[in-house]
């Protein structure tokens, strides 16, 4: 396995009017990177081309995230939600990311594709402590599957008491 990068405490930021947007085969292995995916994360087209888009999972995201996301796309729907990402050089980036099935004439879906944006300083204040929570529900439930469970319950019961889903929330935080 590649090794990863040494996550260092350096963030750094997409400019307004930047969009970062790739693309996977159903597996999740990228097909299509952008410019700014490029320049932001620090990897080269041909680093990013056939490689599992966890090549810029952060350690500080829980697993729950990613879990959720996964199961929305197979019930071939679209997510929106707050991503932390690793770059090369161990700096760090969030997104507020819409992911989406890429559907053929047939139903069929062919990938994925992603575009994402810079979310409010103020979104990434209240999802960051929750993510840190989520993360050490996840270390400390004694196993992968049982920390993934829990984290998505202490997830659900948040949002639950605020009457709200994961995607609404999303969408309203990022305003
Ligand atoms: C279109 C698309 C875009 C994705 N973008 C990211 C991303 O920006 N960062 C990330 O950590 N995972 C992203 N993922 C999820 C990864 O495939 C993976 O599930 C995640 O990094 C967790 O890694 P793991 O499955 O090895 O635990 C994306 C998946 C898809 C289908």
């Amino acid at each position: 396995m590649r090794e990863r990068p040494t996550p260092k405490n350096h963030e750094i930021k997409l400019g307004e009017e930047e969009f970062i947007v790739s693309k996977t085969d159903t597996s999740g292995k990228i097909t299509y990177a952008n410019r700014v995916f490029m320049e932001i994360c620090g990897y080269s087209e041909r680093e990013l081309l056939g490689v599992q888009h966890n090549i810029i999972r952060h350690p500080d995201m829980p697993r729950a995230v990613f879990r959720l996301l996964w199961d929305t796309l197979k019930e071939k729907k679209e997510f929106f939600g707050f991503v932390k990402n690793l770059c090369k050089d161990g700096s760090y980036y969030w997104v507020f990311a819409n992911v989406t099935p890429d559907i053929d004439n047939n139903g069929q879906v062919v990938g994925y594709y992603s575009v994402r944006r810079q979310p409010p300083i103020s979104a990434i204040r209240t999802v960051e402590p929750i993510y840190q929570e989520m993360l050490r529900i996840e270390k400390s439930a004694g196993g992968i599957k049982q920390g993934i469970v829990k984290a998505q319950a202490y997830l659900q019961d948040l949002l639950a008491a605020k009457d709200t889903d994961y995607e609404k929330f999303a969408l309203e935080l990022y305003g």
